[in-house]
């Protein structure tokens, strides 16, 4: 089993790139469990169904602690507690919701209220099920986590271990600076490979790109281009998903080439 964690910088396509590679990942016949820790809570839309039909882990954290027999300190030392590992599949089973072909999906949860303090104990909560879920890797071939802008999950170690992360970026510069912290901060958690996504890409010559690599420093290998396509605008605006309203765009066959990326390991 895979894992992934998506991030970079805000509005550069995070939710659209997780939602669109782990349908064509399912389309291939691999299971995909993708995890929503934003608390802005759009993948739930990006894979076709309504946030009404998923319940949020943080919303029940109270529940959710209750079954497992936990206090909140306790939990982070609970990755590997075989005792608990019944109870964490039942907990696992009432908030996984079944997607888009076949994407299984987990929302962490929001901010209820102005003033409610901060997402550590729930971001600490997903990455309690995340290790359990690792350790049943039967289950699933790949976990991609989608995140909220910026920095912040490498903070909280979220990531640690992963084997994959993908920094999204746009092609203008304050994207960019933020994929350097990304890439670094990842590399200090000991993520695997980190490969740099440029996203609404318009050059046609690939400047654009060539140019992010030597200020990241990147190989080819490393990284990948997405174009810029007027499609995925039109369909966020209708509420339908690039996949549906779009099958041939060229977003589409562009994430396709970073799906064989991720086949090949
Ligand atoms: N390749 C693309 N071409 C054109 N528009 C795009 C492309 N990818 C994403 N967009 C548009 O960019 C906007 C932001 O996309 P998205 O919500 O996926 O970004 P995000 O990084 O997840 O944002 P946030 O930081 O708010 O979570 C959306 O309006 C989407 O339609
Ligand atoms: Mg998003």
């Amino acid at each position: 089993m895979k894992k992934i964690i998506i991030t970079g910088k805000g509005g550069v396509g995070k939710t659209t790139i997780i939602a669109t590679l782990s349908r064509l990942l399912a389309r291939d016949g691999r299971r995909v469990l993708v995890i929503d820790c934003d608390p802005s809570m759009n993948l739930a839309m990006s894979l076709g169904i309504s946030l009404s039909d998923v319940v949020p882990l943080a919303e029940n954290k109270v529940n959710i602690h209750k079954k497992l027999g936990l206090d909140m300190d306790e939990q982070e030392h609970l990755t590997n507690g075989n005792e608990h590992e019944i109870k964490i599949d039942e907990v696992i089973e009432d908030y996984i919701v079944e997607t888009k072909d076949g994407v299984k999906l987990i929302v962490m949860g929001t901010i209820p209220y102005g003033g409610s303090g901060c997402l550590c104990s729930s971001i600490a909560l997903v990455k309690l099920l995340i290790g359990y879920i690792t350790s049943r890797s039967a289950d699933n071939d790949y976990i991609m986590v989608d995140s909220q802008a910026g920095v912040e999950i490498f903070g909280r170690g979220l990531a640690s271990e992963f084997d994959f992360t993908f920094a999204i970026t746009e092609p203008m510069p304050k994207a960019v600076e933020v994929t350097r912290h990304v890439m670094e901060l990842s590399r200090d958690l000991g993520v695997k490979k980190q490969i740099v996504i440029v996203n609404k890409v318009e050059d046609e010559d690939g400047t654009e790109c060539e140019t992010i690599s030597r200020e990241l420093n990147c190989n080819a290998e490393q990284m990948y281009s997405v174009r810029y396509d007027r499609n995925v605008i039109e369909a966020d605006k209708k509420g339908l998903l690039i996949l549906d309203y779009a099958p041939q765009a060229s977003v589409v066959e562009d994430i396709q080439r970073i799906k064989e990326e991720i086949l090949r390991g």
